[in-house]
């Protein structure tokens, strides 16, 4: 008799980010300090409350860490990134977690979200950054940070799914959720990858402290 066997394909994204994380802990750490001078720049409080949503290895964190940023964390849904994010840099290792239950929604000054909206597909868009928000704490100095790819030749054929947002489409979504956006510029790919331009967004109520950038 034939058994009928069920198999389940894992999803590409997390495959890929499950089977690299070693390998990409070293390579995002060269990608050097970032987003650091922007998040000094909007969040210059040292106590300030941080988390950091797809956090990867925790590269961002740790250098946080290391300025003297005290409240910090990290969560990426791959256990593997949180374990090579550990043995990367120990000193955030308490910081990083793979699972968000326990934490507190409405709680944190600063959320950054990093090279991760690449991986939410276009009818998510709008969801996804209702969760993420709602770990904003509705204060007029709590600001969203977000890089995210604009261009990025060949993502088609990425081995994990890749989908582009265009900076209309993001603010639009965060409008609708009563967020404005203070600044955005673009930038080239601070790891030299021919072609991939990131768009880097400050968003806020409205109220914020944060003076719009001209
Ligand atoms: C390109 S890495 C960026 C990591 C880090 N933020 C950085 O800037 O170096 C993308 C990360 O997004 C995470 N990720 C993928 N889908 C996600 C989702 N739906 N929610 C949160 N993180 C996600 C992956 O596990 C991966 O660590």
């Amino acid at each position: 008799m034939t058994k009928n066997v069920v198999v389940v394909e894992s999803d590409p994204t997390s495959h890929y980010y499950s089977h690299n994380a070693a390998r990409l802990a070293e390579e995002y750490d060269r990608a050097g300090d970032g987003l650091l001078p922007l998040i000094v720049k909007i969040c210059p409080d040292e106590s300030a409350r941080i988390l950091d949503y797809g956090c990867g290895t925790g590269r961002d964190l740790a250098r946080l860490h290391d300025r003297g940023y005290t409240n910090l964390m990290g969560y990426d849904p791959s256990p593997e990134m949180i374990v090579a994010g550990r043995a990367k840099y120990p000193q955030i290792e308490n910081y990083l977690h793979h699972e968000l239950t326990n934490i507190a929604t409405a709680f944190f000054d600063l959320m950054i979200c990093s090279a991760v909206l690449q991986h939410i597909e276009a009818g998510k868009l709008s969801a996804f950054l209702k969760k993420l928000t709602s770990y904003l704490r509705p204060s007029a100095s709590s600001h969203l940070l977000l890089s995210y790819a604009i261009q990025w030749p060949g993502y088609e054929k990425e081995p994990r799914r890749v989908f582009l947002h265009s900076p209309a489409e993001v603010r639009l979504a965060l409008h609708e959720l009563g967020l404005s956006e203070f600044s955005f510029t673009t930038s080239q790919d601070s790891l030299s990858r021919a072609g991939r331009e990131w768009g880097v967004g400050v968003y806020g109520t409205p109220a914020s402290s944060l003076t719009a950038a001209p």
